[in-house]
């Protein structure tokens, strides 16, 4: 069921139960953190392989004290700066943090979502949540609480509705070695954002077989239509669905992101125009990469990423 009821929320999850949780990011699929057969849950519902961990959100950085230890001061400095926003840091885990959190891993992924409802709700638990994109494994993220109804409506009891998420992309993911910062995942915080806090970044290119985020598997993000990379330009087959960033190709289906060419205005609506071309029963859609500044590395992460899952390589 879809609702506003904050109150209604805080009771399945202080339950053990899941629901759907806005973020400014994409909607989470959110339960007790600390609670393993909660934590057990959120893979089932979301058909995810156990090797791949989990985000842990809470409400402020006081609420991560005796979850985590020895935080690198860059994480520290980090975490000052952005928080509650789009950036997830993997910092050093203590045994509170259940096993099936982090896949065994030494790190737990954290973050402040900078929603309003999700600081509401946190704000009221005496646990934090671990939340990953309330989507199926391997699926396009939800940006809007109908979107998770639709897919996982009938095992979970609530999806919260906060309206559509105002980022649009996932948040940006940091590790650190001697108190270097490297990006696993290229998200909601601009590297331009990020590096102007932190310095020199490394940025970990995703590979499908051993990533170090284990969930960024080279396919994700995907829709079920083959979607081929196209750098624009020229006219695509007519009977092709195609998504561009601000050009109107007159085509019968198409998606444009932005008109303006507003790359935050283009982040916000990637992943509901990809739904709705999935959903427009076309052979193909043609994706057009945006300029690699700002958001745009993420959104282009992701259409790549949902390119290979479709086999399908750049034209
Ligand atoms: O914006 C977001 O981050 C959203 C909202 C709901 O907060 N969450 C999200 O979660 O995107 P999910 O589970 O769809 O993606 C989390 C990514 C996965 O690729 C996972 O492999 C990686 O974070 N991750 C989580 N814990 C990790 C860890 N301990 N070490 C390395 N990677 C980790
Ligand atoms: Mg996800």
């Amino acid at each position: 069921m879809i609702g506003t009821d904050l109150e209604e929320a805080l009771h399945y999850l202080q339950r053990g139960e899941l629901i759907g949780l806005p973020t400014e990011t994409v909607y989470g699929l959110a339960g007790n953190a600390l609670r393993p057969e909660t934590v057990s849950q959120i893979f089932a519902v979301k058909n995810r392989p156990v090797f791949d961990p989990l985000i842990v959100h809470v409400a402020d950085i006081r609420q991560l004290d005796g979850l985590v230890q020895n935080i690198p001061p860059l994480a520290a400095r980090l975490a000052e700066a952005c928080w509650p926003g789009p950036l997830t840091l993997l910092l050093p885990r203590t045994a509170r943090i259940p096993d099936l959190v982090t896949s065994g891993l030494p790190h737990v992924a954290v973050r402040v979502p900078a929603h309003p409802l999700a600081r509401q709700v946190l704000g009221r638990l005496d646990f934090p949540l671990a939340a990953p994109s309330a989507n199926p494994f391997g699926y396009i993220s939800p940006t809007t609480a109908a979107h998770v109804e639709e897919q996982l409506g009938g095992l979970i009891p609530y999806v919260l509705d906060g309206g559509p998420c105002p980022v649009g992309v996932e948040s940006t993911i940091v590790g650190f070695q001697d108190n270097q910062a490297i990006v696993l995942r290229k998200g909601g915080l601009p590297l331009e954002a990020l590096e102007a806090l932190a310095g020199p970044l490394l940025v970990q290119e995703s590979s499908s077989s051993r990533p170090a985020a284990p969930g960024l598997l080279e396919s994700h993000y995907a829709p079920r239509t083959p979607l081929r990379l196209w750098a624009g330009g020229g006219t695509p087959p007519p009977a092709v669905g195609v998504l561009s960033f601000s050009h109107d190709y007159g085509q019968q289906v198409q998606e444009i992101l932005s008109p303006t060419g507003d790359m935050p205005e283009a982040a916000r609506n990637l992943f509901a125009a990809l739904r709705r071309l999935d959903a427009a029963g076309v052979p193909a859609i043609y994706a057009e990469l945006l300029p690699e500044t700002g958001l745009g590395r993420a959104i282009n992460d992701r259409l790549r990423r949902a390119a290979t899952k479709a086999g399908e390589k750049e034209i």
